[in-house]
């Protein structure tokens, strides 16, 4: 018999328990046990970003991340930042500017865009901050914190235009 965990998540504002073979990472159990299918599993290997969601209030890649190393804490799903009816403020930039294709990329990047200005806001250096003293907003900073997360249809250029948006609003 596989041996289970039980763990207790907040997920989108609410709270959810569950009992998983530990080995069940963070985006399947989003995915397959919560059926949240928003996060995307592109590669599977930490290497795509499509499957990024903020857990306390950091962006994480949720294939790479084990759901019980999570028991207790706070997750957000592209479908806890805003609905059809109200988007967040980065979904409706993403909207205006084109920011998107095919779209599979898009929950992730969303996701990453929304944390990482919080990263620049929380004066989090990246590797191309000159100052470490002083984190300003900038195309490159934006383009060295969101290059974990690829879009195979190239939409770069409006996800920029997108982010700097919402950072002026
Ligand atoms: S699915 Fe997690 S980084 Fe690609
Ligand atoms: S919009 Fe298609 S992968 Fe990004």
């Amino acid at each position: 018999m596989t041996p289970t965990m039980q763990l207790s998540l907040t997920v989108n504002g609410n709270p959810r328990t569950l009992t998983l073979d530990p080995r069940v990472t963070l985006l399947d159990a989003l995915r397959e046990h919560l059926h949240l299918t928003g996060s995307k599993k592109g590669c599977d290997h930490g290497q795509c970003g499509a499957c990024t969601v903020i857990v306390e209030g950091r962006r994480i890649n949720s294939c790479l991340s084990l759901a019980v190393m999570h028991d207790g804490e706070e997750v957000t799903t592209i479908e806890g930042l805003g609905s059809p009816d109200q988007l967040h403020p980065m979904q409706a930039a993403f909207v205006k500017h084109d920011g998107f294709q095919c779209g599979y990329c898009t929950p992730g990047q969303i996701c990453s865009s929304v944390a990482m200005l919080g990263e620049i806001a929380d004066g989090i250096p990246s590797h191309v901050t000159e100052d470490l003293m002083q984190v300003d907003f900038s195309d490159a900073e934006v383009r060295e914190r969101m290059s974990g997360n690829i879009c195979r249809c190239a939409a770069y250029p409006n996800i920029i235009d997108a982010i700097r948006e919402v950072q002026e609003a």
